[in-house]
């Protein structure tokens, strides 16, 4: 049965980056202690990098960075080295700054031209890494996601495909607006995670937070986010919670 999910609406992006690194860490920690290892999938866009940045600096220098593994919940279909890359971006902004072995940081092959084929590669580096019996579902430790203003979550766009697929676990998603294929984690992945943790940011963002969190007949595509045994966290600032209801607010 799903939990509730955790709302915390921070004042600015600054705090809202500050206590998504703070929870990041906590997570990460607590699951190297418990299991030996963390298994994160990093969100694209715009948003992750003010949290990146933090998480670049002194203060947490001393996490057991060795013991992290770090994937994408979605990628643009474009090379890695592409300004629109989210593995670039990550690299740029945290993981060239980390001691996080290289062998840890499992990309998307988006240099693949085949999108199809990119996704099915990874797929089966999910399964390889997590040793998935058929069938079986990954089960991160943490998932990062930001929402679109069209309420759009990883590459689960709406009126897409990719939001149909309950069997498989990576997809190519062709996104009409953008006239691309993405590459992106589909639900079952998703909502099997121990902790997922939205970081919504901007007055672009308030109605579809509206929609998503007080209008349960919205049917965005970030709605569908409950991870069936794990928590919800969204981390929003005070702009994007702008609609919400006053008692969310208070
Ligand atoms: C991507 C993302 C996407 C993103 C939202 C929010 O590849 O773009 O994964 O789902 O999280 O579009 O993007 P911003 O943080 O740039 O607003």
């Amino acid at each position: 049965m799903a939990d509730q999910p955790e709302i915390r609406i921070l004042d600015t992006p600054a705090e809202l980056f500050q206590a998504a690194a703070e929870e990041f860490a906590e997570i990460a920690t607590a699951a190297v202690q418990a299991q030996g290892r963390f298994t994160v999938a990093l969100s694209g866009g715009s948003t992750p990098r003010g949290m990146f940045n933090l998480l670049a600096g002194e203060k947490f220098a001393s996490l057991p960075w060795s013991k992290f593994y770090f994937f994408w919940g979605d990628e643009r279909h474009v090379p890695p080295d592409n300004p629109d890359s989210n593995y670039r971006m990550a690299y740029e902004a945290l993981l060239s700054k980390v001691p996080v072995p290289k062998e840890n940081v499992l990309r998307v092959p988006t240099e693949n031209k085949d999108a199809d084929s990119a996704a099915r590669v990874y797929e089966e580096t999910l399964k390889n890494f997590f040793k998935l019996r058929p069938g079986e579902v990954p089960r991160f430790d943490l998932i990062l996601l930001g929402m679109g203003p069209d309420g759009h979550t990883a590459s689960l766009f709406p009126d897409s495909v990719a939001l149909q697929e309950d069997e498989r676990l990576v997809v190519a998603n062709w996104v009409e607006k953008f006239k691309t294929f993405r590459i992106t984690f589909t639900y079952p992945v998703i909502n099997n995670a121990v902790c997922v943790m939205f970081l919504v940011s901007g007055e672009d963002k308030a109605p579809a937070l509206h929609e998503v969190l007080e209008n349960q007949e919205s049917g965005l595509p970030a709605q569908r986010v409950r991870p069936s045994n794990g928590r919800l966290i969204w981390l929003v600032d005070r702009a994007a919670a702008s609609q919400l209801s006053s008692l969310k607010r208070s």
